[in-house]
């Protein structure tokens, strides 16, 4: 049966939608963000009440292991989506747009967020870049595809930017940062991520639109935050980014765990009666 008007889902829970992410800004609360690329992650942060999910292309990094997110394809994006969306009760779900999918012209950038929504259950996109890429949201906005905006370090950029390094540290930078926040704002997006800039500069560009901005390393005066899931939750190995905060240590918790069930297995402690079924014969 078609239902265009019903939102609600069997336990009355309901989906954000992108117009209520945009009335954040002047209304509040904080807009509260994570990643997740598989099913069960996924379940436990919209359990847990975030406001958005995002399939990054950080998944390029922290699911696949590569040193960068260059290699990530549409086809990724749009897999991980669909087992993402299983699990959404409330969040919105939006899929980034992976490095080459887009640049090109905004036809491609029309096909590519297409495909995203059409194969990957997602209900926006993000893309990174400012002023050369507003005829790009545009074009997606008007065929109804909300897009969520990515300006100060743009990890597809690494090669030009010469790393993951801050953004915006000089009034000039930080003042075409406002001007591509500017653009993206009046080509149709409804938010825009602000990753990696000074907070004060940071802070320009949150007062310069009226749209949401959503940080990642650009301090605390962003109208919401957002973290990689593998750091929120303390499962990334190595180094962390300064910004980055971990609110639990899971993966040490999970070497404990597989180390404990290691010496199980080895002193045969594991199974025991109350792990095996019942013996066939008595
Ligand atoms: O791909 C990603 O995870 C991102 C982060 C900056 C949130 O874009």
């Amino acid at each position: 049966m078609y239902r265009p008007i019903i939102q609600e889902s069997e336990d009355g829970s309901r989906k954000l939608t992108v117009l209520e992410i945009r009335e954040r800004k002047a209304a509040g609360p904080m807009i509260t963000m994570t990643t997740a690329s598989d099913f069960t992650m996924a379940q436990l942060l919209d359990e847990a009440g975030v406001d958005i999910i995002l399939v990054g292309d950080s998944l390029g990094m922290v699911v696949q292991g590569h040193a960068n997110t260059l290699s990530v394809s549409i086809d990724e994006i749009c897999y991980h989506g669909r087992a993402v969306a299983r699990a959404l009760g409330h969040a919105h779900m939006v899929g980034d747009m992976p490095f080459m999918s887009f640049q090109a012209s905004p036809r491609q950038a029309l096909k590519s967020a297409g495909k995203l929504l059409k194969h990957g259950s997602f209900e926006s996109v993000k893309l990174e870049g400012g002023i050369h890429f507003a005829d790009h949201v545009y074009q997606l906005v008007r065929s109804g595809i909300p897009v969520m905006g990515h300006v100060g370090l743009t990890p597809q950029s690494i090669h030009a930017l010469g790393g993951f390094k801050i953004q915006g540290k000089t009034r000039d930078a930080a003042d075409r940062i406002v001007e591509d926040a500017k653009a993206l704002e009046q080509a149709g997006a409804y938010a825009i991520l602000i990753e990696a800039m000074p907070p004060d500069m940071a802070s320009l560009v949150t007062q310069a639109v009226s749209i949401p901005t959503i940080g990642i390393g650009a301090g605390r005066n962003c109208d919401g935050q957002v973290l990689v899931c593998t750091d929120l939750l303390g499962l990334s190995r190595g180094r962390m980014p300064k910004f980055a905060k971990s609110y639990a240590q899971l993966g040490d918790e999970a070497v404990d765990a597989a180390r404990r069930y290691i010496a199980e297995v080895r002193s045969h402690a594991f199974p025991d009666a109350a792990h095996e079924y019942k013996p066939a014969m008595p």
